[in-house]
């Protein structure tokens, strides 16, 4: 699997505290089976912008902590950038800073006052720069998922969504539940990503998320978002164009649609 949501990189923002939790948080990717990671830390977030280098720096010391401790994942480097006005002042047409991968996909994070008019025409002024925007968490927003009509003409224009494994578990609540569970059974999910903060809550474990999705996929006889998800990801890891079917229509959730999953 490939993680393309984590805050790994130790004392940077509300992720790892220390190289040590770090590197605990990477032992229980490699436990749910994830070979590529990409660290995202907050960027502009309150304005607080980080040198691209400091990040560049901070994932080549986690690195090498980890090829010492031994542990086998690769280590990306990215940012989760808070979507304002600003990020026109720092994303530059040409450059790969704050980008996942060093490819053209950006990961974007919306905030409550986002309001979708204003981030439509700045996500297609930041694809005329030549990025290719991924939206994080987007189960996370209601006032983006309330127009489906737009969240439909987005993904035809190429903006791509990334939802956290751990919305698939309850573990964000009933309302991202019900939200992301809309989603995958609108083919809307591109992305999983773990959004993992510590060792304790918030981790970087995805393993009872896999076996949500995997049950799901065995009663729906289909394949599982989690081989899907890890499919387009490589896209992302080759810095290739990914452009998913869209559906014509939004279909609205059957009742006792994920009910079945333990029925
Ligand atoms: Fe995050």
């Amino acid at each position: 699997m490939i993680d393309i949501h984590s805050h790994i990189l130790p004392n940077i923002d509300d992720g790892s505290e220390n190289m040590e939790m770090s590197l605990a948080m990477l032992r229980t990717s490699v436990a749910s089976g994830v070979t590529d990671i990409i660290a995202t830390p907050h960027v502009n977030r309150h304005g607080v912008i980080p040198a691209w280098q400091t990040i560049e720096e901070k994932a080549e010391e986690l690195k090498r902590a980890a090829q010492e401790q031994q542990i086998p994942i690769r280590i990306h480097t990215g940012a989760e950038i808070e979507f304002n006005g600003d990020v026109m002042r720092f994303l530059e047409k040409g450059s790969r800073d704050y980008c996942l991968a060093g490819s053209p996909y950006v990961l974007l994070e919306f905030t409550d006052q986002t309001q979708p008019d204003i981030a439509e025409h700045m996500l297609f002024a930041l694809q005329l720069r030549g990025f290719w925007p991924v939206l994080a968490h987007i189960e996370r927003f209601p006032q983006i998922l309330a127009d489906k009509e737009r969240l439909l003409s987005w993904a035809e224009k190429g903006i791509l969504y990334q939802c956290n494994a751990g919305s698939f578990t309850g573990y964000f609540g009933p309302k991202c539940q019900t939200r992301v569970e809309e989603l995958y059974h609108n083919g809307l999910i591109h992305f999983l990503g773990s959004d993992g903060h510590r060792v304790e809550f918030r981790t970087t474990d995805l393993r009872e998320a896999h076996e949500v999705l995997d049950k799901l996929a065995a009663k729906e006889k289909k394949e599982s978002l989690w081989q899907q998800a890890e499919a387009n990801a490589q896209f992302i890891l080759k810095g290739r164009v990914l452009y998913p079917d869209v559906p014509q229509k939004w279909q609205k959730k059957k009742k006792g649609f994920f009910s079945r999953l333990f029925g």
